[in-house]
């Protein structure tokens, strides 16, 4: 395994991989979610090319970016027994050169959501994956469903830029008690590591109501809303049904949704989703 720094360098080697190349970009602090993306991207291509970069445009002032959880050593160690041919972790200064003024937006799919909660979030997400895939040129890219509004911009985002890389979404992978995984899970005490699991019980609740034949999207909103309402260490930012490729809230009868959430435990904000019917 290889690893490498600077564009120059990452190019270089880059020239060397048998292909198809398949990139998988994450920001670090590596569990399984991330190594179910490295592993599909080795079943389906020679080389595999993994990002490390907490990059600090997509956190907003008041967020997580100087104490969001970084471990390089333990993260190579990982990649290198998953077979990963390179990792590339960049320098801030190159990625955002000195005088830094051009971004990548992706206007209407950023307005729903965590887009809506966090403002510029996509602005920096769409730019950074732009700088990534025109750094790395991969056949193709992995990204995780536990982000889903992500990957819906981010199949947006390589249409209207042209850019010819094939986007794979992979399952979101869960702790036993099915809390999704995530960087910032260890953020959580643990009563609200417990109290976290409340998630995707109510996620399961509004679906197991669908199957049985609840299908109006308020309805199963407030499903979601009372189940984790009965969480007191659980505070909702927002409850979804959604059209799964528009993201527009629902209304009305439900065929298929996106059902996602975010909600705080303390100062600890959690994502998670699921796809009904
Ligand atoms: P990060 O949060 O490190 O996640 C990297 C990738 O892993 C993303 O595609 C994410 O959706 C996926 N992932 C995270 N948890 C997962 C889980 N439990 N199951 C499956 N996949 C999971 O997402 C980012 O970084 C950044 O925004 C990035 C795309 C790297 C741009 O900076």
């Amino acid at each position: 395994m290889i690893t490498v720094n600077t564009i120059k360098d990452l190019r270089k080697v880059r020239q060397e991989l048998s292909s198809p190349v398949g990139l998988v970009p994450t920001m670090g602090f590596l569990h399984e979610g991330h190594l179910s993306l490295v592993q599909k991207a080795s079943e389906d291509c020679e080389s595999v090319l993994v990002s490390i970069f907490v990059n600090p445009t997509q956190f907003g002032p008041n967020e997580d970016f100087n104490t969001y959880p970084r471990d390089i050593e333990r993260d190579l160690e990982k990649l290198e027994q998953h077979g990963v041919s390179v990792v590339w972790m960049p320098e801030v200064d190159e990625m955002y050169p000195q005088g830094f003024q051009t971004w990548v937006e992706v206007k209407e799919l950023s307005n729903y959501l965590e887009g809506k909660e966090r403002p510029g979030h996509f602005k920096g997400v769409a730019t950074v994956v732009t700088k990534l895939f025109t750094a790395v040129n991969p056949d193709k890219a992995y990204f995780g469903q536990k982000d889903a509004q992500q990957a819906v911009i981010i199949k947006r985002l390589v249409m209207d830029l042209n850019i010819p890389v094939d986007i794979v979404v992979c399952p979101i992978k869960r702790e036993a008690d099915g809390l999704a995984m995530s960087s910032r899970n260890v953020y959580l005490s643990t009563d609200q590591r417990q109290a976290a699991t409340v998630l995707y019980r109510s996620l399961n609740e509004a679906r197991q109501s669908f199957q049985a034949g609840v299908t109006d999207a308020e309805q199963l909103r407030e499903i979601l809303r009372e189940t984790i309402e009965s969480e007191p260490l659980a505070e909702i930012q927002y409850v979804s049904c959604a059209n799964p490729a528009t993201l527009e809230e629902k209304n009305g009868e439900v065929q298929l949704a996106l059902l996602s959430l975010a909600v705080k435990f303390g100062s600890t904000r959690l994502i998670d989703n699921i796809i009904i019917g």
